[in-house]
């Protein structure tokens, strides 16, 4: 379904800057190529929450005019554009032209009042429509998806396709988010800043992980980063002469601590007075303390972490993998569908391979071709200038910013070529001795005996994929060799197009089946037993989730 999103005449240039991303520039067989960032990701993190502080988010009757909603709403300024999706219900996210607006329009919305139970009184950008005289005219309003399309859907699309590299290219399209879900997330995380900021009035909720660094998929959780930097450093220009002067605060033994009880208190304040909050969880015994919740309206999973500024830096490094080069999120996507669709992922936490640790997969991979087609995380850090230098608790976290300074590869191979080799590439790999290392791109001897060892780009003591068991890690490499194989049996008799029948990618998604290709008896048996020995895992995991969580270290 096609959104609307309707751009009215709004003097400044945000308008037409939005114009220009969404316009595409570049080739027209595959259009969403164009969806390739170029900007440098503080520049575009900037624009966005900018964007999303003028916007509000609108409950809506179902039998709405959308012409006679806009002309009320445009009393309070210009609308820049707006769109309506459905969640439980019908919303409508709307920017203005000016911040004034949302003012505005907040002082002429009223506290409901309630027969059965009492309103907390809380002022957010959070609103609710209501009709004085219901209209029984049909409202004809387009809705935006904010879903990816079912399994059916998907195989229909693929098996149509024309090549391998079609049907990598199609996935990413139809699974990328969409302009208007990336505002969404923005929104959430500017309203979920709203609240945080009754206790913190400089802090900035920032995006990260997923939503932002290229490779988010619709439907996938919302990473959030409380940033306290401004607070603490606000007035550290403030000095002059001989004086200096400190706020009297409270002191606690560690960051750690100081973690646990700022997310404690803002836990309790989205559970209180967050509009739409639900289900909050403090899960702060955790590596990374957090605060999870449902944001009902927008249908977001959150995680909402603070002190927690690595994960945006490898988000931006991400961002820069997937904007080099287009295969990248083509065939990331890819692989964490396949992985998706063989359960190797999982939504609950456990001894699963996780998307983080896949995308790390493929990108360590596109680093080993020859010629590479993803620069090492060492050559980004020698592109690097003054400017970008940066220490993240005494680890070292300098690259390169501005993407127009990295070279393209000259690697011409085609997605087709890069799915195989991804597959024979990992269905080979001396998991047993080797260390996955980006930083390097190469392999190293692993420093201790976890079966999977994917090491942190910039903690490097760390390993990202610590949680995975030896069980998991074999069910990986069960499938990649299967994937391979039957991608190599394909060359040799593809189905004819017109057959309908699962081919390519579509035909490496599909549920293993035990005596397809070269697998042995032997290796079939294996296969069941590995399935009871990885569903008793699971089980296992899911007890123990939060344990897991808090010893990822
Ligand atoms: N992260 C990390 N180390 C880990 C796990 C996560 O640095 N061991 C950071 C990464 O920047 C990651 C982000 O935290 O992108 C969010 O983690 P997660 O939600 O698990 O991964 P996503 O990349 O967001 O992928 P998904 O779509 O599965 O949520
Ligand atoms: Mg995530």
């Amino acid at each position: 379904q096609r959104h609307i999103v309707r751009l009215l005449s709004c003097p400044g240039t945000v308008a037409e800057d939005l114009r220009r991303d969404e316009q595409p520039s570049g080739s027209v067989e595959t259009g969403f190529e164009d969806k390739i960032p170029r900007k440098r990701f503080s520049e575009m993190q900037n624009e966005r929450r900018e964007q999303a502080q003028r916007t509000v988010l609108i409950h809506c009757p179902e039998k709405i005019s959308e012409n006679k909603f806009l002309k009320y709403l445009s009393q309070h300024g210009p609308i820049n554009n707006h769109f309506f999706y459905e969640s439980f219900g019908l919303y409508a996210v709307v920017e203005f032209c000016r911040k004034e607006s949302v003012g505005s329009l907040q002082n002429g919305t009223q506290t409901p009042n309630m027969a059965m139970e009492t309103a907390i009184p809380f002022r957010s950008r959070f609103l609710s429509l209501k009709l004085k005289n219901q209209t029984s005219k049909q409202s004809c309003i387009q809705s935006s998806n904010q879903l990816p399309p079912s399994n059916r859907k998907l195989f229909e699309l693929l098996c149509y396709a024309e090549s391998i590299d079609d049907q990598l290219n199609t996935l990413l399209k139809e699974f990328q988010l969409t302009e208007e879900n990336t505002k969404l997330r923005y929104l959430t995380c500017s309203l979920i800043e709203d609240i945080a900021a009754a206790y913190f009035p400089d802090c900035v909720v920032r995006p990260f992980g997923s939503s932002v660094n290229t490779f988010g998929k619709l439907g996938c959780d919302l990473d959030m980063f409380l940033d306290l930097d401004e607070t603490r450093n606000l007035s550290t220009h403030k000095t002059s002469g001989n004086f200096l002067m400190e706020f009297q605060v409270k002191n606690v033994p560690s960051e750690r601590i100081a973690t646990q009880k700022i997310l404690s208190v803002i836990g309790e304040c989205l559970d209180h007075f967050g509009p739409g909050c639900v289900g909050v969880q403090k899960i702060l015994n955790a590596r990374c303390p957090l605060v999870r919740f449902s944001h009902q309206a927008s249908g977001f999973q959150c995680d909402l972490t603070t002190n927690n500024k690595i994960a945006l830096t490898s988000s931006e490094l991400l961002y820069i993998y997937g904007a080099l080069d287009s295969r990248v999120r083509a065939l990331v996507f890819g692989i964490r569908c396949w992985a998706r669709a063989h359960s190797l992922t999982s939504s609950i936490p456990g001894a699963w391979i996780t998307n983080f640790s896949l995308t790390m997969m493929v990108i360590f991979f596109l680093q080993r071709r020859s010629p590479p087609i993803l620069p090492t995380l060492d050559s980004l850090k020698t592109l690097a200038d003054a400017e970008d230098k940066c220490i993240i608790e005494g680890n070292n976290c300098t690259f390169v910013h501005d993407l127009n300074r990295i070279k393209p590869s000259g690697n011409t191979e085609t997605l087709e070529l890069l799915l195989k080799e991804f597959f024979e590439y990992f269905g080979n790999f001396a998991f047993n001795k080797n260390s996955i290392n980006i930083r390097q791109g190469r392999e190293q001897n692993k420093p201790d005996s976890s079966p999977l060892y994917i090491q942190n780009p910039f903690e490097t003591s760390l390993n990202i994929s610590k949680n995975v068991s030896q069980s998991q890690l074999q069910k990986f490499v069960d499938l990649a060799q299967e994937s391979a194989w039957i991608l190599q049996q394909e060359d040799a008799h593809r189905p004819s197009v017109s057959s309908n029948q699962p081919w390519g990618l579509a035909a490496v998604l599909l549920p293993s089946v035990p005596n397809r290709g070269s697998l042995t008896k032997k290796k079939r048996k294996r296969s069941a037993n590995e399935r009871v020995k990885n569903l008793l895992e699971s089980l296992k995991s899911n007890r123990t989730a939060n344990f897991t969580e808090t010893n990822e270290k």
